[in-house]
């Protein structure tokens, strides 16, 4: 009787525990600096403090970028072996500075992980994408005059060798 209570406490206790993502797909500017929050609501955590870690998301392969505990530097840091120059907010959020397009290969999905250690651990994954905004320099005339042509010959001959 009275281990059964025990257990039932427990049960309890483990299923009150939850870590929510509320997490937003992400774009940015080239040139801009992205900053990505891993925003979640974690309840039967109280007075925990979680290790919260960032990957990029690769197919099935992932690369760890930071790890982030709130008001400890000692155990907040870029991962050893990431080439770019990222950066964390005081509330975990990720900073990708000065983001290119080449970005958009590295780190087009991004994981945020959520660990209360023996409480438990969770993720949630976003995709982020860096844009540009169309190229304003003035079109050439040979390529204005071979676009042109692409409007009365289906298949103009000069403009696929123009793009090849
Ligand atoms: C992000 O975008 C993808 C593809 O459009 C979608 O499947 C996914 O649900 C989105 N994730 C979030 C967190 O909005
Ligand atoms: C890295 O990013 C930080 C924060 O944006 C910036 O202060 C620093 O100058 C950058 N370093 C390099 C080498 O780009």
């Amino acid at each position: 009787m009275k281990l059964q209570v025990f257990l039932g406490f427990l049960f309890i206790a483990k299923c009150s525990a939850e870590i929510n993502f509320m997490l937003a797909n992400a774009t940015a500017e080239v040139g801009s600096d992205a900053t990505i929050p891993c925003t979640y609501e974690a309840t039967g955590f109280e007075g925990m403090v979680p290790t919260l870690r960032w990957y990029a998301k690769k197919g099935a392969a992932r690369t760890r970028l930071y790890v982030f505990v709130q008001d400890d530097d000692t155990r907040t840091f870029k991962a050893s072996g990431v080439p770019r120059n990222l950066s964390i907010e005081t509330d975990g959020s990720l900073i990708i500075p000065g983001v290119n397009l080449a970005d958009n290969a590295d780190f087009s999905q991004l994981i945020c992980e959520v660990d209360f250690g023996a409480g438990g651990s969770a993720e949630g994954v976003l995709d982020f994408s860096v844009y540009a905004f169309p190229n304003t320099e003035p079109v050439t005339e040979r390529f204005a005059s071979e676009f042109d042509m692409s409007t009365t010959l289906p298949i103009p001959r000069q403009f696929v060798h123009f793009i090849t």
